[in-house]
């Protein structure tokens, strides 16, 4: 039997590839499907892995707090050479743009084992931005066997470098598979997800994320101050689950932890965040999962980065990119909060990342490519 080996290490990662090793050992006798955890991210991860109640066959368990990418990358490296030679798969699978997914890629390569990469063809055409996950796409594609585009235009992005059109398939993205599976589910009442006592029903919701590397320090500071400015506004409550990173931690319990109106809470898992941006009024976020999810809930997004590698809801006007200038920020919340129609032109139900059925379409690929 063939055995396809899963390797993710980060919350999104997991979000993102969970559902398809569900589907997969569900609908795809024929395959071993096994999953090795680099462990990038520890709680965050961990979380994800409980939600799909997936355990894990190998955890390298490699997070150190405050790692920088030196550390990251080849603690991880290290440790799939032996995981690699022991699992001897006949194909890998990696997700995204992270250390995990650079260096799942580089291994499986280096024991010449095929890789496919979900998520593939995201370019921002700025190395620098974000940092340093276009290098990271770029590097795994070069290194990638199959490529599971979500959209037609990321398959484009691929074959303006040069990758054989018979090599990629346009999949949707996966996180569109979990998402609405969890939408369902909480609409049908066979997920639960937990009380809020901490929200108010007659003020609106903003939920925030933010992580990005490029946007420490400086950056950092500027989306706290619009946070606190935006707090002052008695109409709004402000919920914020805050990354783990200390680069994060630091300015954001700074700046906005005696704040009312302000809810800084743990990392939610992901029943309880879908249901989040179920009930929020508009998502401010720098992630580029949030980025894709909103707008299948409906949802107006604020992007506080200035190029993004997602850009049909940018087109589709539902995403705007609003930097991390402080008043730039402000004013474009405030404008969604007092001017109904630039509200309602922003928050419409719209698919365009995919139709929660990449799962399937990337069996199917995976199918033809061992057929062939
Ligand atoms: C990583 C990815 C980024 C992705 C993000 C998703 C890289 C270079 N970066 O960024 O592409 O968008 O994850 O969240 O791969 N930490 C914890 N517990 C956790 C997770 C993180 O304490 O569960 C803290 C640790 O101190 C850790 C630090 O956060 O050292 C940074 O983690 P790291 O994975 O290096 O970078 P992220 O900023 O999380
Ligand atoms: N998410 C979550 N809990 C949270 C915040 C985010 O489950 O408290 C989910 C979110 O729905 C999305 C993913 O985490 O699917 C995004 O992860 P992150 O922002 O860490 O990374 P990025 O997508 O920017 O790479």
């Amino acid at each position: 039997m063939r055995r396809l080996l899963f390797i993710f290490g980060t919350r999104p990662e997991a979000i993102k590839l969970c559902p398809v090793v569900l589907y997969l050992r569900k609908h795809a006798p024929e395959f071993d499907v096994r999953v090795c955890v680099t462990a990038q991210h520890r709680g965050l991860l961990d979380q994800v892995l409980a939600a799909f109640e997936i355990r894990p066959d190998v955890d390298l368990d490699v997070m150190l707090p405050g790692q920088t990418l030196f550390q990251s990358t080849s603690r991880i490296l290290a440790g799939l050479e032996a995981v690699l030679a022991d699992q001897q798969p006949s194909m890998v699978f990696v997700q995204g743009d992270t250390t995990t997914t650079f260096c799942g890629a580089l291994g499986a390569f280096y024991r010449q084992i095929p890789v496919g990469h979900v998520e593939a063809g995201l370019r921002t055409g700025d190395m620098l931005e974000p940092f340093p996950e276009e290098m990271n796409r770029v590097l795994t594609t070069r290194l990638a066997a199959l490529h599971f585009a979500a959209t037609g235009g990321a398959a484009q992005n691929l074959i303006g470098e040069g990758i054989d059109p018979a090599t990629i398939s346009v999949t949707g993205n996966t996180c569109i598979d979990a998402v609405l599976h969890v939408r369902d589910g909480l609409e049908n009442g066979t997920m639960v997800s937990r009380d809020w006592p901490e929200l108010d029903p007659n003020k609106k919701l903003l939920l925030v994320t933010a992580h990005r590397r490029e946007s420490f320090g400086e950056g950092f500071e500027q989306i706290c101050l619009a946070l606190a400015a935006l707090a002052h506004r008695p109409d709004v409550q402000i919920v914020y689950p805050v990354h783990p990173n200390p680069n994060v931690q630091g300015p954001v319990n700074r700046h906005l932890c005696d704040l009312a109106n302000v809810h800084l809470i743990e990392p939610q898992s992901y029943v309880p965040f879908v249901d989040l941006m179920r009930r929020a009024h508009i998502l401010i976020t720098d992630s580029g999962g949030v980025q894709e999810e909103g707008p299948s809930l409906g949802k107006p997004i604020l992007v506080m980065r200035d190029k993004t590698e997602r850009p049909e809801a940018v087109e589709a006007g539902t995403v705007k990119l609003v930097g991390t200038d402080r008043n730039r920020i402000v004013s474009e919340a405030v404008r969604l909060l007092e001017d109904s129609e630039a509200y309602q032109s922003m928050a419409r139900v719209h698919n365009p990342y995919g139709d929660g059925h990449a799962s399937r379409r990337i069996l199917d690929a995976t199918r033809s490519f061992f057929n062939k």
